[in-house]
């Protein structure tokens, strides 16, 4: 049996929040429905596939443009989409992975032309400037069922030198922007570490 390989660990940390958030979902379907939007080489899905998904009802959509965000230069990037499926191939799932290759917004843009049916948890990490995090969040939210959650990742993200930072390049202005034009419509998980941010679109949203 092969395992993955991955040469960046950008997930491990939201792990204890992301299996408070799922066992919870898990409480009103065993099959849910898992859209990713940012999967690189596929650490998160591996997981997900590990451990919230057995069923082959269970379903998960990975969206990514698989060339990297601005802050991914110098990267080896050519055999980004070859290296998250050979990662996924090696977790003995039932589940499938839909992999939906190209630039979140018209791919999300497409889900909702298609009438697709919703998800129960929607990652939000592909682009991290603040006008692909805004459409990014805008177009999920459709997608997302009424008591699902969308987790943002890298909320107070930044590369840059306090002081030094454009806002313009980083997530937290779109979600902060996101959470207060939709504050009728959903409620800001508490109790959670603030490096990600989750959303969870009331009940008849
Ligand atoms: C931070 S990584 C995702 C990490 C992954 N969620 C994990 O935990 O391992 C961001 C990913 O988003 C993709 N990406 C960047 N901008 C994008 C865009 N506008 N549309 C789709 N994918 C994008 C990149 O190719 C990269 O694979």
């Amino acid at each position: 049996m092969n395992t993955p390989s991955f040469t960046q660990d950008w997930f491990s940390r939201s792990i204890p929040s992301w299996s408070l958030i799922l066992n919870k979902l898990s409480e009103r379907t065993t099959h849910l429905r898992i859209l990713e939007v940012g999967v690189f080489e596929g650490r998160s899905t591996c997981w997900l596939l590990q451990n919230h998904c057995k069923t082959p009802e269970s379903s998960i959509v990975a969206i990514d443009s698989f060339q990297g965000g601005i802050e991914h230069k110098g990267m080896e990037l050519g055999t980004l989409r070859k290296r998250f499926e050979a990662n996924i191939a090696t977790v003995e799932s039932p589940t499938q992975v839909e992999i939906r290759e190209g630039f979140s917004l018209p791919q999300l843009a497409k889900l909702i032309a298609e009438g697709y049916q919703r998800f129960d948890f929607i990652s939000i990490d592909a682009s991290h400037q603040a006008p692909d995090v805004l459409g990014d969040a805008v177009l999920g939210f459709e997608l997302l069922k009424p008591g699902g959650v969308m987790a943002f990742d890298d909320y107070i993200w930044s590369p840059m030198r306090p002081g030094t930072e454009n806002p313009l390049l980083l997530p937290k202005a779109a979600i902060d922007a996101f959470t207060t034009l939709f504050s009728q419509k959903i409620r800001i998980i508490p109790n959670l570490p603030l490096y990600q941010l989750y959303i969870q679109k009331n009940a008849g949203g």
